[in-house]
């Protein structure tokens, strides 16, 4: 499968009854679900998708134990400060998405220093989302937008200002692990016709093959974006 220029985004779910299963604390489910997202980029990029866009902690998350919370910036903190380097040198260049300001100030240093060094790469644009809300960004963007004559491009433009990241960009193909059947406030605007594809499989069991199953299942779909198909049309 030839991923080429696809945006691929993935709500990784499942972590916390992965670990659970095993008699183990959730924070050990969010630490093999960081290992899975390493491989997970590797073979992303391998494939040759060319934007991939993983939601690690919505804007919803906070209300999880301040314990939980507190494990998971902790391990995107020493995620990034392990691979920048690994992303830097594969060409792959790293974006956050999502709020700032609630950040904390040691996490948004790593954040910073970590797009900053692999601002160059043109491999595969991974953006992580942190402290993300698609409707909130929604709302920021139409704030932004109120009065004037806004197009649907002009409309990403703004939504890329809000949210960091770039323009928003239609996405391709969803995954969503864990079993789940929903968005969750997962980038609302950009899969207005993306292809959606579920596994029953926890975070933790993701891998490459089913990363490459789930692409070929795409190329199969038959998308016409509202049209008809050709055939049909004339
Ligand atoms: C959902 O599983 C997952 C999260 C809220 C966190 C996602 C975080 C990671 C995959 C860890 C590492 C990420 C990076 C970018 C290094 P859940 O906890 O809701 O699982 P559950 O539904 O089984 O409880």
């Amino acid at each position: 499968m030839n991923a080429a220029g696809l945006h691929v985004a993935i709500v990784m779910d499942g972590n916390g009854r992965w670990a659970t299963a095993r008699g183990l604390p959730r924070r050990r489910g969010h630490e093999a679900g960081a290992r899975t997202v390493r491989t997970t980029v590797e073979a992303a990029a391998a494939l040759g998708v060319e934007m991939l866009t993983l939601y690690a902690f919505s804007s919803d998350n906070w209300k999880r134990p301040p314990r939980e919370v507190g494990a998971l910036l902790a391990l995107f903190r020493r995620y990034l400060d392990a691979e920048r380097a690994r992303l830097r040198d594969q060409g792959i260049r790293l974006s956050i998405v999502g709020r700032r300001d609630r950040i904390p100030l040691s996490l948004l240093a790593t954040i910073e220093r970590a797009e900053r060094e692999t601002a160059a790469g043109t491999t595969m644009h991974l953006r992580v989302a942190i402290d993300y809300s698609a409707r909130d960004a929604l709302i920021d963007a139409a704030r932004l937008a109120s009065g004037a004559r806004v197009t649907r491009e002009r409309f990403a433009e703004l939504l890329g200002e809000v949210q960091h990241g770039g323009a928003a960009r239609d996405v391709d193909l969803l995954i969503r692990t864990g079993g789940e059947h929903r968005l969750s406030d997962f980038l609302l605007w950009e899969c207005a016709y993306a292809e959606l594809w579920f596994t029953p499989r926890a975070w933790p069991d993701f891998n490459a093959e089913l990363l490459r199953s789930a692409l070929d299942e795409f190329a199969s779909r038959d998308r016409r974006f509202g049209a008809l198909p050709d055939a049909a049309a004339s």
